[in-house]
């Protein structure tokens, strides 16, 4: 019998998800070399330091290099898996990668979410593939199930968590009331975090893989810079209480919809009802709600980070591709990549949505009274109200569905009363109906 066929990769990175490649590479190359009839060889790996002492895993030194268009350039390299992360060096090197004609796997979802349409473009007027399951919830494979799994449906909507440290975050701080820099250098010891963990609990993370969501989702271009964030960073121990009280779950979010003349796209944490699926979603582990027209509701479930769950969606990104190159040569037509149109997103002022408001009052009498009015003069129907006494005296409202745009303007006015004495906080609430 013949040696299969071999087909070459470039990594460009040897960090966490660099050496995770290597790792499954190795472990699983039977496996995957009986799945594809071929075998996937690591040919160079691209480094910042040759002679870096503490490796996460051990590759043979002659592999290594700096020169990044050296590497891609090699004649026996097929696929260029770019794991660097940053979005300068590595669109210079994507870009480059597609013009000679490599087809990539990114796992950089600041890339595509700043730099998709440009990488996109390329890569279908080149005819190479560009694949990025990792970049989005790590070894879920959410790309692959709304790509192909629903090819034949129409994605609605969609609401998920999608950031693991924030997740970890909120999850422990409502299950230990531990504050919430203590849990968070715990989630950025366990490796989940960005190297800037203001990514994660800022939004910023979140919302370029909603970028990345939308763009395929609604076959539209996104830049993950426009979308609405919101970070975790705000959520008070108390507010874990009264969400419990009332029947929710605080949960890190990421939502869209299509709405035809425009996408809603928003990240911030919600309160979840506490019965929901996505609402038992602890600790680091990512999920995904879909809502298409065929299928209904559906859910995707794992982990959204780690060495290996990464490098897992890395090397089957490069086996799908692996396939397409074998179909390719036996004369089947290239696959088209991404559709996409630009459209317009809704200003987060359009948007509705059930809302948990925290006021800090005076304990005087008429107090109430003055901030329902305000609510009711905005058009904002009240579904449930407690006023925690004492000295520092709260008032929670959860409202009625209502448009951000009036909400934001009667919290405005409630912020200018006298009887206040700490400024209001909302979160929104997802689901259709109060709960509780
Ligand atoms: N920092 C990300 C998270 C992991 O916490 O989900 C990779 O996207």
């Amino acid at each position: 019998m013949s040696e299969p066929r071999e087909i070459g990769i470039a990594l460009l990175g040897l960090g966490n998800v660099g050496s995770g490649v290597i790792k499954l590479l190795e472990e699983n190359a039977a496996a995957i070399t009986a799945r594809l009839g071929a075998r996937l060889v690591v040919r160079t790996i691209v480094v910042r330091e040759l002679e870096k002492k503490q490796r996460l895993v051990a590759v043979d030194p002659s592999l290594l290099t700096t020169d990044i268009t050296a590497a891609i350039i090699r004649d026996d390299v097929d696929i260029v898996c770019e794991l660097m992360g940053g979005t300068t060096l590595a669109r210079t090197a994507v870009l480059a990668a597609i013009r000679v004609g490599r087809h990539v796997v990114t796992a950089n979802k600041a890339l595509l979410a700043t730099h998709g349409s440009e990488i996109f473009a390329a890569a279908t007027e080149r005819g190479v593939d560009v694949y990025y399951e990792a970049a989005v919830c790590g070894g879920v494979p959410i790309i692959r199930a709304l790509r192909e799994g629903l090819a034949s449906d129409r994605i609605e909507h969609l609401m998920g968590i999608v950031n693991g440290t924030s997740n970890y975050v909120l999850s422990t701080m409502a299950e230990t009331g531990r504050p919430f820099a203590d849990v968070l250098a715990e989630a950025q010891a366990l490796g989940y975090a960005e190297a800037d963990p203001s990514l994660d609990v800022g939004g910023d993370d979140a919302a370029d893989k909603l970028a990345i969501l939308v763009g395929l989702c609604f076959a539209t271009t996104m830049d993950g810079s426009r979308i609405h964030r919101e970070g975790i960073t705000q959520i008070d121990p108390i507010d874990f209480e009264y969400a419990e009280r009332f029947g929710y779950v605080i949960k890190p979010l990421a939502v869209a919809r299509d709405h035809g003349t425009a996408i809603e796209a928003r990240v911030h944490p919600a309160l979840v009802p506490a019965n929901w699926l996505l609402a038992d979603v602890s600790g680091a582990k990512n999920a995904l709600y879909v809502h298409s027209y065929a299928l209904g509701p559906s859910m995707y479930y794992g982990a959204g980070a780690g060495m290996l769950p990464t490098a897992m969606a890395v090397v089957s990104d490069a086996i799908e591709i692996s396939r397409n190159i074998s179909a390719r040569a036996a004369g089947a037509p290239p696959m088209r990549t991404q559709v996409s149109e630009p459209r317009p997103i809704m200003p987060i002022e359009e948007v509705r949505s059930r809302y948990y408001i925290r006021i800090g009052v005076a304990d005087r009498p008429g107090v109430l009274g003055q901030v329902t009015t305000v609510l009711g003069y905005h058009g904002i129907s009240i579904a449930q109200v407690v006023q925690r006494p004492g000295q520092d005296t709260q008032i929670v409202v959860l409202t009625h569905e209502v448009r951000e745009g009036n909400l934001r303007e009667a919290l405005g006015a409630i912020d200018t009363l006298a009887v206040v004495t700490s400024k209001s906080r909302f979160l929104r609430i997802v689901g259709s109906t109060p709960a509780g």
